[in-house]
């Protein structure tokens, strides 16, 4: 009788066009020998100080699994979320679950992402057969782009995630999605690896990347000061916290609507080069030629156009509802941690947006048929009817701070004025403002 899990398998393999035999681990030896050759190339972009290739292949010839890169001169400190990668307790399944989606990634990305993003892929080899051995993948992400692997165990707090980018660090976990998944919230290797990686070879997404690492630094720098200030007061001291942690929220939009769902046009043609979109091939083909979404085209190098990514709100349960297209790359040099931060600060002081929404003064390029008016949550909110929870979390801030009163020359940062509240709502809010507790 065959088995039923190798039959399964087959069909797997089969759909995806791969052949069962090529989900074959290189063996220990083997993966040895390739790491040994690596390790000394010189002729790469950040060759290997001598003096780190030897622990570090000693490490992988003694059989330690791999922890976080250490082949530059900076470290990271995860704590308890460090974790390490057993290379060889992958099952067959985790590693066909791997080709399968690498398989179906090659098609959409073939497809749509930009040439950068394909380059990148091609030198790391992203697309084989079997999960990659971190050993030698940290290495090669070092020699052509001097960031590497920081191995951790689940989802990392905001803090710490750009603690790492700071140091050029990058986090990824070490597990794979069950076999046939495509969608996932929670990040895993076929996220963070295959999906990630390449974009380290575009100059500009991995500076964004530090420079978020940048903010979240001169962040914490302040807040550490002002905890000093604050003679031990434990209610200021929660509340300096809380704003620091609000203002990584923000600084997180820009890097949400770039590094992880950013679009850029190519050639006449929009094209993705977001980690987010490309390690799901559902929402690869989505994000380009869905009919639900907005997309919209920014410029970060512009101040409003920064505050329209730092001030709208989002969901990370299911495809976006928006994209945002860069014209190019080089719009992407303009986005300093200074910059960064300063709309960040502003942001959490002025009115969201709703993942739905179009504004006066967009670039829209598609009306998706998910775009809902500005006025709609406010209605829908008093109404009591149902709507997502990123609709209602920037309905009750935004009534919060129009209660609090805002001033014209703080909304006057974004492009245009913003609609005021119809009059109807916010006079409801006024008397109803304690039923509502905005979902986090
Ligand atoms: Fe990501």
């Amino acid at each position: 009788m065959p088995n039923p899990k190798q039959t399964d398998y087959e069909l797997f393999a089969q759909k995806n066009g791969i052949k069962l035999s090529d989900v074959t681990p290189l063996s220990l030896e083997d993966r040895l020998m390739r790491l040994e050759t690596e390790l000394s190339r010189t002729d790469v972009p950040y060759p290997i100080a001598p003096q780190k290739r030897d622990p570090y292949l000693t490490a992988a010839k003694t059989g330690l699994p791999f922890r976080t890169g250490n082949l530059g001169t900076e470290s990271v400190a995860l704590g308890d979320y460090e974790c390490r990668q057993h290379y060889e307790n992958y099952t067959f399944e985790e590693h066909l679950s791997w080709a399968c989606l690498v398989a179906q990634q090659k098609k959409t990305k073939e497809k749509f992402a930009c040439q950068e993003y394909q380059n990148g892929e091609k030198l790391f080899e992203i697309s084989g057969g079997v999960i990659p051995d971190f050993y030698l993948l940290n290495a090669r992400i070092y020699q052509q782009t001097a960031w590497q692997l920081a191995t951790v165990n689940e989802i990392i707090p905001a803090e710490l995630f750009f603690t790492c980018h700071s140091k050029r660090f990058f986090p990824v976990t070490t597990f794979m999605r069950p076999l046939g998944t495509d969608y996932l919230e929670e990040p895993d290797i076929g996220h963070d690896v295959a999906g990630h990686v390449a974009t380290f070879t575009i100059s500009a997404v991995a500076n964004v990347m530090k420079y978020h690492g940048e903010a979240r630094n001169i962040i914490y720098a302040d807040r550490d000061k002002q905890i000093e200030a604050a003679h031990e007061d434990d209610e200021v001291i929660q509340q300096i916290k809380a704003t620091a942690d609000e203002l990584l929220k923000y600084a997180g939009r820009i890097y949400w609507f770039t590094v992880e769902f950013g679009l850029v046009m190519e050639n006449g043609e929009v094209r993705d080069f977001g980690a987010g979109i490309l390690s799901s091939p559902g929402e690869t083909i989505y994000s380009i030629g869905g009919s639900e979404s907005n997309r919209i085209l920014i410029d970060p190098s512009c101040d409003q156009d920064l505050l329209r990514l730092a001030n709208t709100d989002y969901l990370i349960s299911e495809f976006q509802k928006t994209y945002f297209v860069l014209e190019n790359f080089d719009l992407l040099e303009s986005l300093t941690p200074e910059r960064i931060l300063k709309a960040s600060k502003k942001a959490m002081d002025l009115p969201d947006f709703t993942w739905r929404e179009i504004l006066p003064g967009d670039r829209v390029i598609d009306v998706g048929t998910a775009m809902m008016s500005v006025n709609e949550k406010y209605h829908r909110l008093m109404a009591g009817q149902k709507m997502d929870e990123c609709l209602t979390r920037t309905a009750i801030k935004n009534l919060q701070l129009y209660q609090e009163g805002l001033n014209n020359e703080l909304l006057a940062q974004f492009r245009q004025m913003p609609n005021e509240v119809p009059q109807e709502v916010a006079t409801w809010f006024k008397e109803n403002p304690e039923d509502l507790n905005p979902p986090h």
